[in-house]
């Protein structure tokens, strides 16, 4: 098993779904965990789930002000760190001629201004040498009805970590996305993905099941390790092979 032996790593949103899995399995593979949420209690919940050595800190990656204060007490708690997950989000879906104002700029201000920034703010205190692993989402790439804002918000991601591949390549800091298809997490409850539509997406996808967020945790540990030397500025869908079934562009 890789290990992550006095490693430290930031997970934004890290108090549920993939987020929190993500965090479990670094852990478990020794790191130091920090991970973020707006809703404090959730955090601390959370915190207490994952046990000793995981710590948390309110912080919404849409306010541009919480994510300085964020970065600044990266600075001050750990003065450095190994590897940022870039992994809270927001999902509204809907035709894209019904999108309200407030919808479009919770979802740009999450996914995108604020992903950028939270990068931006703790780029100075992540060591050369170490990763960035952003999550984007395979809807950045399938053109799938519904999600035009949401997908948009994705794609810039997804743009932003191949520039940043090369412009961090000077500190050897490698950056990368990871694209989910379906995965099982209190988000599908949240866009209201009725039980009968994952079973449809079950069925139309190659391995015949949903995502875990162990699928997806799984790549990012990888990601973040030393094995993954040789990786930057990539992409990886975690899927079950869903992009390549029609459906998605259906
Ligand atoms: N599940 C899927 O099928 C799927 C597919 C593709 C991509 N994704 C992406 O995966 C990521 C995680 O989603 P999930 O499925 O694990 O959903 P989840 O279980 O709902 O978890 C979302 C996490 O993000 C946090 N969060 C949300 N908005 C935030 C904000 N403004 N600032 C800080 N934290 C915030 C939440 O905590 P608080 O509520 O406390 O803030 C929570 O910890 C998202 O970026 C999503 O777009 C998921």
């Amino acid at each position: 098993m890789t290990s992550f032996k006095d490693k430290i790593v930031v997970i934004t949103g890290g108090n549920s779904g993939i987020g929190y899995t993500t965090a479990a399995s670094f852990l478990e593979k020794g790191a130091k965990v920090l991970i973020t949420g707006r809703n404090p209690g959730a955090v601390q919940q959370a915190v207490y789930a994952l046990g000793h050595p995981a710590e948390g800190f309110k912080a919404d990656q849409s306010d541009l002000k919480e994510v300085r204060r964020l970065a600044d007490y990266i600075q001050g708690r750990f003065g450095t760190i190994d590897s940022l997950f870039i992994n809270a989000g927001f999902a509204a879906v809907g035709p894209a001629d019904a999108l309200t104002e407030e919808e479009y700029d919770k979802i740009m201000n999450t996914n995108f201004k604020g992903a950028f920034f939270t990068i931006q703010y703790i780029l100075p205190y992540i060591k050369d040498g170490g990763s960035i692993t952003i999550l984007s989402a395979l809807n950045a790439n399938a053109g799938m009805p519904g999600t035009s804002a949401l997908s948009a918000s994705k794609a810039a991601l997804n743009s932003l970590a191949r520039t940043l591949a090369r412009e961090l390549a000077g500190r050897r800091i490698r950056v990368n996305v990871v694209n989910p298809g379906v995965i099982e997490t209190p988000l599908l409850d949240k866009a209201g993905l009725t039980e009968e539509a994952r079973r449809f997406i079950a069925d139309k996808t190659p391995v015949g099941r949903l995502g875990k967020p162990a699928d997806v945790a799984n790549l990012v540990t990888f990601l973040a390790s030393e094995n993954a030397g040789f990786i930057t500025g990539a992409e990886y869908n975690v899927d079950g092979g869903l992009f390549v079934h029609p459906l998605i562009a259906s």
